[in-house]
């Protein structure tokens, strides 16, 4: 594997590689020096031209302790500012020595174009792009689910019959997109439940079965995880619900909602979360949250990542 560009390009086989790997950093992260000199000598760049946290923290997390260099880039206060293209950009980083480039871009396609047209010669890393794919937090959100349901068993195992109700914006959800391609070659049961506004207009194979309704969604399906998205209002260029209230009251994992669910659904959400409209505190801090869980494993998956992706390489 060259680059990784999206969950749907990742085989069975692979993925549960890719998983495997990650409980064998997850178990570094736990030690006290959490460091390997896997990529001793190489250089990561992360290059993020939209705002993130978690994900370029933990990129840079990993690839630090995997010993490489890490450069951070953000558009904001580089040249990118003065009219700089994607192109230039990633020739200029790679002139620097670049092995690998991590990229989040606004524009769908973005990584695609930077592992293929020819610029550079580095792996790419999507670490999303626009409303299209999102692979690591898919990874990673797989990665959380297996370990929750397997424990210390988790090795070699799939999400076979495992049901996933993914919940919200779905339409403007990179996130959402890359969960469906993954969990399915999992073997997972997926749905979405999204007000008709949030949905493709046509929808695909991918959100075949869909909900309108999220409580008959949740009775209906009996999720073993229930995946919140945040509302992309960035993304949004018209009004797709009429108030933030009542998208709470209809799509948000209320204080009510998670209540009612049985103590071993999972409640999952990537973050950012819009607490009090997509979903509720309670929820969010429940027993049975994993949304720092996800954050967590984000390190191990990305360290995974880079090792499947680098380690191999002549030097
Ligand atoms: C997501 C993203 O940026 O796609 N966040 C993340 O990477 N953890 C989800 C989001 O912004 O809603």
């Amino acid at each position: 594997m060259k680059h990784l560009i999206s969950a749907a390009d990742l085989s069975l086989d692979v993925t549960i590689a890719l998983l495997d790997t990650t409980e064998e950093m997850s178990n570094v992260n736990e030690r006290e020096i959490k460091k390997l000199p896997t990529l001793r000598g190489r250089t990561v760049v992360n290059l993020f031209f939209e705002d993130s946290t978690r994900t370029r923290i933990s990129f840079e997390l990993a690839a630090k302790r995997l010993s490489a260099d890490v450069i951070g880039f953000t558009a904001k206060g580089s040249s990118v500012s003065k009219g700089e293209s994607l192109k230039d950009t990633a020739q200029t980083l790679e002139a620097m020595g670049a092995d690998a480039v991590i990229v989040r871009h606004h524009a769908s396609g973005a990584a695609q174009n930077l592992a293929t047209a020819g610029w550079i010669s580095a792996h790419v890393v999507n670490a999303g792009d626009g409303k299209h794919e999102h692979p690591t937090q898919a990874l990673l959100d797989a990665f959380t689910i297996r370990k929750r349901l397997h424990g210390a068993g988790s090795t070699g195992k799939n999400l076979a019959g495992v049901r996933v109700l993914i919940v919200g914006d779905v339409l403007h959800s990179r996130v959402a997109r890359s969960n469906l391609h993954l969990l399915r070659t999992l073997g997972a049961h997926v749905a979405v439940a999204a007000p008709a506004t949030l949905l493709p207009a046509t929808p695909d194979a991918l959100v075949a079965e869909h909900y309108f309704d999220l409580d008959e969604a949740i009775a209906k399906f009996k999720p073993d995880a229930v995946m919140m998205l945040r509302v992309q209002l960035e993304r949004m260029s018209a009004s797709f619900f009429p108030s933030a209230q009542e998208y709470s009251a209809n799509w948000g994992l209320t204080r009510e909602r998670a209540v009612a669910l049985p103590a071993t659904t999972l409640i999952m959400h990537p973050g950012p979360m819009n607490r009090g409209l997509e979903i509720s505190s309670y929820a969010a801090d429940a027993p049975q949250s994993t949304v720092l869980d996800q954050v967590r494993n984000g390190i191990s998956v990305r360290m995974s990542t880079l090792y499947h992706l680098m380690a191999g390489d002549q030097q």
